[in-house]
């Protein structure tokens, strides 16, 4: 249990912001797994200031998802102002976040995103501008660092903690890694030592096993998992257990995934339109069919989907097949 500003968080493993997943239909089916804070995928200020359509859907919260941080990005301070003014005023997120991690070219190029990192003057006088400008909490994710010459996730960290942020979320990767090699989990720790707000560590967490470890070894407040979730919001529920209880439950069957896969589906369709969650759908059905026993066939079929109809007869007869697989496997013992 920590806090960030007033809201609190009631356990310590935290959903990442994610572009293209973690919308309101990924986010709630994860919350029901127990996440204690969920974030949402990075929304643009400029987005949000032209009032497009796409950006103002994104801001989209259910109130049974909370508390949720809703990320924003942007290069410039006066429209990441405005754009948190925005989501302060118009939406029930609870925390606002902002993106200081991406290292995708395009949003670097405008000085957006990791490009942050290279000067944390310039990341206290945002953040400052920002926390000064709206009521809810203010945080900021970021990377360690724009490259191994240029690590200043102490001062960048020390930086939002000046200017009023209440947490940050630190991944263990510089910009130029991109998702490369492994996360410096040390680099963590000295920004930890560094701040007296909540750091929440992040980067290669793939197990509830290297969740204990970053928790107890780092000694972070939260633990951030990103992509171990693609898919499998059992990964969060098992983590919460496991924190909990020492007790480390089993993988879900394949039904079981499918259940939420189709459960997923259902409630992208409910927040998007059938032809665009079917289409979005489908590399959630390969995340969730990961590590199945013949799924590349089945891969392969999803990727031709067009209506919900198609997609849940596929998946349900593919379950048909492995657990008739099974019980042929098993009577053969
Ligand atoms: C598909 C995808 C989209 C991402 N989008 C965002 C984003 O919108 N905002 C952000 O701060 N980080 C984003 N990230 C980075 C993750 O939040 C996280 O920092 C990174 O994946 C490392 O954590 P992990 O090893 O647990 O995956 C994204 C990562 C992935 C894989």
């Amino acid at each position: 249990m920590f806090k960030i500003g007033d809201v609190q968080i009631n356990n310590r493993v935290v959903l990442a912001p994610m572009a293209g997943v973690c919308n309101s239909a990924f986010r709630l089916t994860v919350k029901e797994f127990g996440a204690g804070l969920v974030c949402a995928e990075m929304v643009s200020d400029k987005g949000i200031l032209f009032n497009n359509e796409k950006t103002l859907n994104m801001l989209y919260i259910d109130e049974r998802e909370k508390p949720l941080s809703l990320q924003i990005f942007g290069g410039e301070k006066e429209t990441l102002v405005e754009a948190a003014k925005f989501v302060d005023k118009n939406t029930n997120a609870d925390i606002i976040d902002i993106n200081m991690g991406c290292p995708v070219p395009k949003i670097t190029k405008c000085d957006a995103g990791a490009k942050w990192l290279l000067d944390p003057n310039k990341i206290y006088d945002v953040v400052s501008a920002v926390v000064d400008a709206v009521e809810k909490p203010v945080t900021v994710k970021m990377r360690i660092g724009w490259d191994e010459d240029h690590i200043y996730a102490v001062e960048n960290a020390q930086a939002v903690e000046r200017a009023g942020g209440k947490a940050v979320a630190v991944h263990g990767r510089t910009r130029v890694q991109m998702y490369e090699g492994k996360a410096d989990w040390n680099i963590i720790k000295q920004v930890k030592e560094a701040v007296n707000i909540p750091v929440i560590g992040n980067g290669d967490v793939q197990t509830p096993q290297d969740a204990k470890r970053m928790l107890d070894e780092i000694g972070v407040d939260g633990v951030m998992i990103g992509r171990a979730a693609l898919g499998n919001p059992w990964m969060i529920y098992r983590t919460v257990r496991y924190l909990e209880t020492g007790e480390l439950i089993p993988e879900p069957s394949v039904r079981e995934k499918i259940d939420v896969c189709i459960l997923h589906l259902d409630r992208l369709i409910a927040l998007k339109n059938e032809h665009i969650a079917v289409k979005e759908m489908r590399k959630h059905a390969a995340w969730y069919l990961k590590g199945v026993r013949g799924n590349a066939r089945v891969r392969n079929a999803i990727n031709e989907c067009n209506t919900r109809e198609e997609l849940v007869n596929l998946l349900r007869q593919f379950v048909e097949e492995v657990e008739a697989k099974q019980q042929s496997d098993a009577q053969a013992v």
